[in-house]
């Protein structure tokens, strides 16, 4: 389609602007063409700054599909604005779909975190996305996907920036006391056989989100810091996921994870069923699982339904 190809034209040419005689001449249509072509854009969400005399060209921030690296074999879906990347890469994959895929967004509409709860995900600010990838395990051998992701996340942050990011079990991600990313792993069995077919990996992370509403006003924060934009940490992010998910080092991943753990050591309240218990986190089993010490004694508490608050 035109509006695709001027996007990954004006994706190419970030530094310049480029006029509609020149667009126009580029893909053979008139310049009316590539002026509606560029409204269709813009009316995705798209943003173009038009410069006097000089042409189109895409805002400073604005990234788009084309920005996004990912390895052979992997499909990508890229949307402007989508309810929840989770959520539509259950719908392809009902549609048929069969290979890998990430399945990105700049705005999700209604996000979707543990235990039922929103994840707040404004437009253009942050990076919302889902790697889709048929392991042909088990469910217990894919449970560790998660812990394996949220190692994935801290490499990243950690390669492009000098910031320090940690683990707050089971799957957040904090710079100091505030959380920047959550992840949500689901898995997608087959009824029959209960093999689990298709594992949808979701991670969002605020990067340059300023505001939040009220009620996560106190708790949650943005990566800023010069030079991080949604485009590079997304890169990063991929590079780091696809392989650790796909061949995990359980070892490698385990001991990274502890070393970056924010519970480890620490008191923590703990909610099970709706009931607060106090305890102390005292390791990460190999399974991911977190073990602590408590009045009951020692037990593993499983990402299930559980959340944790640091006391
Ligand atoms: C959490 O913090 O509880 C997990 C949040 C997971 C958010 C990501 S954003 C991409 C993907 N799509 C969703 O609807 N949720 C995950």
């Amino acid at each position: 389609m035109l509006k695709d190809e001027v996007l990954k034209e004006l994706a190419a040419h970030r530094d310049s602007s480029l006029s509609g005689q020149v667009l126009a001449a580029k893909f053979g249509v008139s310049r009316n063409a590539v002026w509606k072509a560029i409204k269709a854009l813009e009316s995705e969400g798209v943003e173009i700054e038009a410069v006097t005399n000089k042409g189109y060209r895409l805002a400073a921030n604005a990234w788009t599909a084309y920005d996004i690296e990912v390895p052979e074999g992997v499909s990508l879906f890229f949307y402007e604005s989508i309810d929840s990347t989770n959520t539509q890469a259950k719908r392809l994959l009902a549609e048929g779909l069969c290979s890998d895929a990430l399945v990105a967004a700049k705005e999700q509409t209604a996000g979707r975190g543990r235990c039922g709860r929103d994840f707040y995900s404004p437009k253009n600010t942050g990076i919302y996305f889902s790697y889709v990838f048929h392991p042909g395990q088990s469910l217990s051998d894919t449970v560790f996907v998660t812990t394996a992701a949220a190692v994935a996340v801290v490499r990243a942050i950690e390669r492009i920036s000098t910031l320090k990011p940690a683990i707050k079990w089971v799957n957040d991600i904090f710079i100091g006391n505030k959380k920047v990313c959550g992840i949500l792993s689901e898995a997608v069995s087959d009824f029959e056989s209960g093999r689990v077919e298709s594992v949808i990996i979701g991670i969002g992370i605020n990067v340059s989100t300023k505001e939040f509403p009220k009620e996560l006003a106190d708790t949650a924060t943005g990566l800023y810091e010069s030079g991080i934009t949604e485009a590079n940490l997304l890169n990063a992010v991929i590079k780091e996921l696809i392989p650790l998910v796909q061949q995990p080092c359980r070892e490698e991943i385990l001991q990274e994870y502890k070393a970056h753990s924010l519970v480890l050591e620490k008191e923590i309240t703990f909610i099970e069923n709706g009931v607060s218990k106090r305890a102390k986190a005292i390791d990460i089993d190999e399974t991911g699982g977190l073990v602590v010490m408590s009045e009951e004694g020692i037990r593993t508490l499983r990402s299930g339904e559980i959340s944790i608050r640091l006391k």
